[in-house]
C-alpha cells in the first residue's frame, strides 16, 4: 500500500504493509535510529516521536494511521535552537546519564514546553509520566526542563 507523510520536513512516500509499526518504518526503513525501543508496549516513552506537533508512541502507532500526517524526530530538531537549549539543560542537571530515554525525554520536553512554555514541578511530572527513566530518579529532568523553559524565554 502506497503510505504518504512528512518526516522532518520532507514528503515520504513508501509501499509498505499498512500493519507495520511506526517506530519499524522510523529506525528500519527510514535510518532514523535517534527513536529508541524499550518496552514495544507504549509504557516507556523511549520510542516518541512528534506528530502534529504532539508526542505520540512510535511503537503503538500503525503506519497506516500515519498518513498525510507530519512527524519529527530527534534528527528533525537537532540543528533547532531549542534542541540545542534542551541538550545543555540535559546535560548541564545530569538528566542525560545512560541516554536510553533521553531521545523520548527531550521529544516530550520540547512537545510540553511548546504547550505548557512556563511548566509548574507538577506539570512536568504529570506530562512527562509516560517517560521512563532508569537512571536519573525524575528530578534532574525537572530541572532540565524548568533551565530549559528560562533559557528558551521566547522561543516556546
Ligand atoms: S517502546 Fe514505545 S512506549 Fe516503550
Ligand atoms: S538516562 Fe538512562 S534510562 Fe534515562
Amino acid at each position: 500500500m502506497k503510505i504518504s507523510f512528512k518526516m522532518n520536513g520532507k514528503n515520504v512516500s513508501l509501499d509498505l504493509d499498512p500493519s507495520m509499526r511506526f517506530i519499524d518504518v522510523v529506525r528500519d526503513v527510514l535510518h532514523l535510529n535517534a527513536t529508541k525501543e524499550g518496552c514495544g508496549e507504549g509504557s516507556c516513552g523511549a520510542c516518541v516521536v512528534l506528530m502534529d506537533g504532539k508526542s505520540v508512541n512510535s511503537c503503538l502507532l500503525p503506519v497506516a494511521n500515519a498518513i498525510g500526517h507530519e512527524f519529527v524526530t530527534l534528527e528533525g530538531l537537532k540543528d533547532t535552537k531549542e534542541f540545542d537549549i534542551l541538550q545543555r539543560a540535559f546535560a548541564a542537571t545530569g538528566g542525560q546519564q545512560c541516554g536510553f530515554c533521553t531521545p523520548g525525554m527531550i521529544i516530550a520536553s520540547y512537545s510540553l514546553l511548546k504547550e505548557c512554555p512556563h511548566p509548574t514541578d507538577e506539570e512536568i511530572r504529570a506530562k512527562m509520566s509516560g517517560n521512563l527513566c532508569r537512571c536519573t530518579g525524575y528530578q534532574a529532568i525537572v530541572e532540565a526542563v524548568k533551565i530549559a523553559s528560562k533559557e528558551g524565554e521566547g522561543l516556546w
